[in-house]
C-alpha cells in the first residue's frame, strides 16, 4: 500500500471535505517549519542551540535559545506565503505584522514556538503547538492588525495541532474532523500517516499533575486528587498511576496514545493569574485536539473552547484528557 504523506492527506481533504487551499498551504508552511525546529533540536550541543538567552519573554519566563530560534523559523516559513492575516506567538509581545511587501491572506496562525522549554537541556521531549484562526472582516481598514482579531474562542479554530520532537518527530493534526498523527520520516524527509483517527479512551487510570504545587491548589483540586492517591481503597475504587514530563506536548501525546488525565490548575503562587498555561497558544490547540479525539477539556468550570478570550496572553486551568475523569474533576468544582 502507497504510504500517504501529509500533503497528500491534505489534497485529499481539500477534494472531499472542501478544505481550502489556502489552508492546505498554511498547513504545509508549518510542517516544513516544523522540520526545520526538529532539526534544530535534534543537534542540540553540536548545534551550539541549547542554554538560555539571557532575555525574558512577556510572561517574564527566561527565553531558551530554541524558544527564539523556533519563534524565528516560524515567522520566516509563514509571512511571505499570502495565506496570514498576521501571527500571534507565546514569545511575543504583540501581534505580527505581515511584512508590507509580501501579500495577506484570511488566516491567523498562533503558536508556542517551543513547548516543554524546561526540557530542552535534559535531552527530553518537546514540542511546537499551533491553533489557525479566520481574519474577522476588517471592513476595509489596512492599518496594523491589532490584539483583538486574534480574541476569538477556541470553538473557532479551523485547525489546530502540535509537532512532538522525541524518539520520533511527529505531527497530530485536526482540521475539525478527528485528530490524525504523521510520523516524520527523515530519510524521506515527509511525515507520513501513521495513526489515523485517533481517540482517546473514556476511562483512564492514569493523571498527570505537577504534585510539587500541592499545597497551592484549591480544595475540588486537593479533593480529586487525594481521592486518585487513595486508590482501590479510596472512594474512587481503583488504582491510578501518576506521570508528569513538564512538557505539555508530551504529556498530551501521551493521553491521544494511551488516555489519561492533564491537569495544570489554578492555584495561589499568583492568585491573580487563572493557572499557568496559555489560553490562546497551549490550551485551545490541545482542548481542540482532545475534543475531536473524543476527549474534554475544561478550566475546572467550563469548556475550554468556549472561554471569550480577553487578551493575547491569558492563562487558563486546564483539565484534559479522557472524558469521565475530566468531568468527575470539573463536577468536583461545582460543589
Ligand atoms: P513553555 O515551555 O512553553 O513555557 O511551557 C511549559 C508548560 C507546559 O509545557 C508544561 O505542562 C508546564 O509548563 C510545566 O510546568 P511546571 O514546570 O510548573 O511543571
Ligand atoms: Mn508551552
Ligand atoms: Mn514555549
Amino acid at each position: 500500500m502507497s504510504r500517504v504523506t501529509l500533503s497528500r492527506y491534505l489534497i485529499e481533504q481539500t477534494r472531499s471535505h472542501n478544505t481550502p487551499a489556502d489552508l492546505r498551504f498554511l498547513i504545509e508552511v508549518v510542517a516544513r517549519a516544523c522540520k526545520e525546529i526538529s532539526h534544530a533540536v535534534s543537534k542540540g550541543a553540536l548545534g551550539g542551540v541549547l542554554g538560555s538567552m539571557g532575555t525574558e519573554n512577556v510572561q517574564g519566563e527566561v527565553q531558551k535559545k530554541l524558544d527564539v530560534i523556533s519563534n524565528e523559523i516560524l515567522l520566516e516559513a509563514n509571512e511571505w506565503g499570502g495565506h496570514l492575516a498576521g501571527m500571534a506567538s507565546e514569545e511575543m509581545d504583540n501581534a505580527y505584522q505581515i511584512p508590507g511587501q509580501y501579500p495577506k491572506g484570511a488566516y491567523l496562525l498562533v503558536f508556542d514556538p517551543l513547548d516543554g522549554s524546561s526540557n530542552i537541556d535534559v535531552n527530553v521531549s518537546v514540542g511546537t503547538i499551533f491553533s489557525v484562526l479566520r481574519c474577522p472582516d476588517r471592513n476595509g481598514e489596512s492599518g496594523d492588525l491589532g490584539e483583538e482579531a486574534f480574541l476569538q474562542p477556541g470553538t473557532q479554530q479551523v485547525a489546530a495541532g502540535y509537532a512532538i520532537y522525541g524518539p520520533q518527530t511527529m505531527l497530530m493534526l485536526t482540521l475539525g474532523d478527528g485528530v490524525m498523527g504523521f510520523t516524520l520520516d527523515r530519510e524521506m524527509g515527509s511525515f507520513v500517516l501513521t495513526h489515523e483517527n485517533i481517540r482517546v479512551p473514556e476511562s483512564t487510570a492514569e493523571f498527570a499533575i505537577n504534585m510539587s504545587n500541592q499545597r497551592h491548589w484549591e480544595a475540588p483540586v486537593q479533593r480529586y486528587v487525594s481521592e486518585l492517591l487513595a486508590g482501590k481503597e479510596g472512594p474512587l475504587g481503583k488504582n491510578y498511576n501518576m506521570r508528569w514530563i513538564a512538557s505539555m506536548v508530551a504529556d498530551v501525546h501521551r493521553i491521544l496514545t494511551r488516555g489519561g488525565l492533564f491537569m495544570y490548575p489554578r492555584d495561589a503562587r499568583e492568585p491573580e493569574k487563572p493557572g499557568k498555561l496559555r489560553l490562546m497558544y497551549e490550551a485551545n490547540p490541545m482542548s481542540m485536539l482532545i475534543e475531536q479525539a473524543g476527549g474534554a477539556a475544561t478550566n475546572g468550570t467550563q469548556r475550554i473552547l468556549d472561554i471569550q478570550p480577553e487578551s493575547l496572553h491569558q492563562r487558563v486551568a486546564v483539565f484534559l484528557g479522557s472524558k469521565e475523569e475530566v468531568e468527575r474533576a470539573t463536577a468536583y468544582h461545582q460543589g
